[in-house]
C-alpha cells in the first residue's frame, strides 16, 4: 500500500509517497508565489496551493500503481487565515503565519483582554502571526470581507476541504489559531466571542491521525486514484515534522530549519509556563508539545545567497568559511520581525561587528550562526522551564548543510541526529495517513518501526565553549537595537 503526505509549505507544496515499510516511493513538488503587498505583510492565494497539489499529484501518480494509494494526509504551514463565503469561495488571499500586520490587534489581545485570560482560555498568548489577531484585523480594515465570512480555515484544511468536501481541522494546527482551548481540545467560547465570530464558522476538530473522509469521486477520477482513498486530518507542519522525525514522547526534541526555524519539544502531559514564552500546542500523536518559532531561518540564508550574493552555490559559499567559533561578525535574522521569544514585529535584520578585514565568507558564516543563536534563544526558554533536552533530531532544507548542523550541535551543546528520511512534514503526513488506514495501531508504533537515525553531529567541548562566549555577545545585540527598530517605524 502507498500513503501520500502533502507538505503544504510557504514556497512550495511537496508530495511524498511512502510504502507500508516507510520507504519513499516518489516525491513531486510545485512552487507557488508568495506576495508581500506591504512591508511585513505576507499572503498567498489558496487557489495556487490547490493548483500546485493537483499538478504535483499528476506527476506523483505517473508511472506508479495508483491503485495502491490507500491514504493521504498533511503537514501544513500553520496559522494562515483562509476565509470562505456562503458558497465556500475564497474571499481574499490567505494572510500567512509570517505576516506582521497585526501588531495593534496583538497588543489589544495581550494588553486589553490580557495575557492571563488568553492563557487561561487557550494556553497561549497572542503573537502577530496567529489567526485570531488576523480575524480582528479583517473586521477592522476590511469589514465588507469580514461580513461575508461563513468558514474560517487553515491552509492545509482548505486543501483537505477541496479533496473531500469536509470542513475539518486537527488539534495541532488549531492550537495556533488562539481559538482553541488546547488543554481540553475544544473551541474556546470566550475567544469566539472576543473575535466576534460564530462557532459554526469554525471547522470540526479531529486528531491528526483521524479519517475525515474520502477523496471525492471527480477528483479521484482526475488524478487516477481509486474512489475509496482515505483522507486523514493531518497536522501543522511542525507537528507533522515531529512525526516524520520520530519526535514522540516526553522530552523528545526536533529542530526544523525551513523558511521558519522551530524547536519542538514533545510532552506526554499538557503544560504551560507562566510567561507563555513558548507556544503550548497539541501534538499530532494525541499528546502535547512546547514550541518556539523564529520567522526567518533557512530563508535568511536563501535571501543572503540568492538575493544579495546572487548565487545558488550554497555549498561553494560555505566551503570558504574558516575556523568556527571565531567570527567577529554577527547577524540578527529578524528579516520578517520575530516571533519566539521576542514577539516583536518591528525587529529587523542587521550585520554587526564589521571591520575592514571582514570577508564575504565571514558574513555568510554570520548568517548561519545568527539563525542558530536565535533558535537557541527559544532553547534557553525551554531550559529555564526545567525541560531536559539531551539530544535533538533535525530536519528542513537547512539541515542538509553539514556545516550548519555542526554549528547547531556546538551552539546548543547537544548531539544532533539526522533521520534517514529528510522529508519531515511530508513524511509525517504520510505516516499519519498510514495510521488512519490502520497500517499501524498508533503514531508511536509507526515512528518506532519507521524512523532511523543515520548520522549524528556531536558537540566538541572546546568549540562549544567558544560559541558560548559568542552567543552571550549575540544576546546583547537585539536589546541594544530594539528602540532603534521601533523608531524606524516599519
Ligand atoms: C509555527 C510557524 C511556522 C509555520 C511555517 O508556529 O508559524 O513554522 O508553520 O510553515
Amino acid at each position: 500500500m502507498y500513503y501520500i503526505g502533502v507538505d503544504l509549505g510557504t514556497s512550495a507544496v511537496k508530495l511524498v509517497m511512502m510504502d507500508e515499510n516507510g520507504a519513499i516511493v516518489k516525491i513531486a513538488s510545485r512552487e507557488y508565489p508568495l506576495f508581500f503587498p506591504n512591508p511585513g505583510w505576507s499572503e498567498q492565494n489558496p487557489e495556487d496551493w490547490w493548483s500546485g497539489v493537483c499538478e504535483g499529484m499528476k506527476e506523483l501518480l505517473t508511472g506508479v500503481d495508483a491503485a495502491q494509494v490507500a491514504g493521504i494526509s498533511f503537514g501544513g504551514q500553520m496559522h494562515g487565515l483562509v476565509v470562505l463565503d456562503g458558497n465556500d469561495a475564497v474571499i481574499r488571499p490567505a494572510i500567512l503565519w509570517n505576516d506582521g500586520r497585526t501588531q495593534e490587534e496583538t497588543d489589544y489581545l495581550n494588553d486589553v483582554i490580557g495575557k492571563d485570560k488568553l492563557s487561561a482560555y487557550t494556553a497561549n498568548i497572542a503573537f502577530a502571526g496567529f489567526t485570531a489577531p488576523k480575524i480582528l484585523w479583517l473586521a477592522k480594515h476590511e469589514p465588507e470581507n469580514f461580513a461575508k465570512i461563513c468558514k474560517i480555515m487553515l491552509p492545509k484544511d482548505y486543501i483537505a476541504y477541496r479533496m473531500t468536501g469536509v470542513h475539518c481541522t486537527d488539534y495541532s494546527d488549531a492550537s495556533g489559531m488562539l481559538l482553541l482551548d488546547v488543554e481540553h481540545k475544544r473551541w474556546s467560547e470566550e475567544m469566539i466571542r472576543i473575535c466576534g465570530i460564530r462557532r459554526e464558522m469554525l471547522p470540526d476538530l479531529y486528531e491528526s491521525y483521524d479519517k475525515v473522509g474520502f477523496v471525492k469521486k471527480e477528483i479521484a477520477d482526475a488524478w487516477g486514484l481509486s474512489d475509496h482513498v482515505v483522507v486523514a486530518a493531518g497536522a501543522g507542519d511542525n507537528a507533522a515534522a515531529a512525526v516524520g522525525t520520530g519526535t514522540i514522547g516526553d522530552g523528545a526534541c526536533n529542530l526544523s530549519l525551513g523558511t521558519s526555524g522551530t524547536i519542538f519539544i514533545s510532552s506526554n502531559k499538557f503544560g504551560v509556563d507562566s510567561f507563555n514564552g513558548l507556544h503550548s500546542f497539541a501534538h499530532a500523536d494525541g499528546s502535547y508539545h512546547l514550541m518556539g518559532c523564529m520567522l526567518s531561518a533557512a530563508s535568511c540564508n536563501k535571501w543572503w545567497m540568492e538575493d544579495i550574493l546572487g548565487t545558488d552555490d550554497f555549498g561553494g559559499e560555505q566551503a570558504k568559511i574558516g575556523e568556527l567559533g571565531k567570527n567577529h561578525v554577527y547577524f540578527l535574522p529578524y528579516l520578517m520581525g520575530e516571533r519566539s521569544p521576542l514577539n516583536d514585529t518591528s525587529a529587523r535584520g542587521t550585520f554587526t561587528g564589521l571591520t575592514m578585514d571582514s570577508t564575504r565568507a565571514d558574513m555568510t558564516q554570520a548568517v548561519l550562526e545568527g539563525v542558530a543563536y536565535a533558535l537557541r534563544d527559544s532553547y534557553e526558554v525551554a531550559k529555564s522551564l526545567g525541560v531536559k533536552i539531551e539530544r535533538t533530531m533535525i530536519c528542513g532544507g537547512g539541515a542538509k548543510s553539514p556545516l550548519w548542523r555542526t554549528m547547531i550541535a556546538n551552539i546548543f551543546g547537544i548531539p544532533v541526529d539526522m533521520p534517514a528520511c529528510e522529508e519531515g512534514p511530508g513524511y509525517g503526513g504520510a505516516i499519519l495517513a498510514a495510521v488512519a488506514c490502520g497500517q499501524f495501531a498508533s503514531v508511536a508504533e509507526a515512528c518506532g518501526k519507521l524512523i532511523k537515525v543515520v548520522h549524528t553531529d556531536y558537540p566538541d567541548p572546546e568549540l562549544t565553549a567558544r560559541y558560548e562566549a559568542r552567543y552571550q555577545t549575540f544576546h546583547k545585540i537585539y536589546p541594544a537595537l530594539k528602540g532603534v527598530f521601533k523608531d524606524m517605524g516599519f
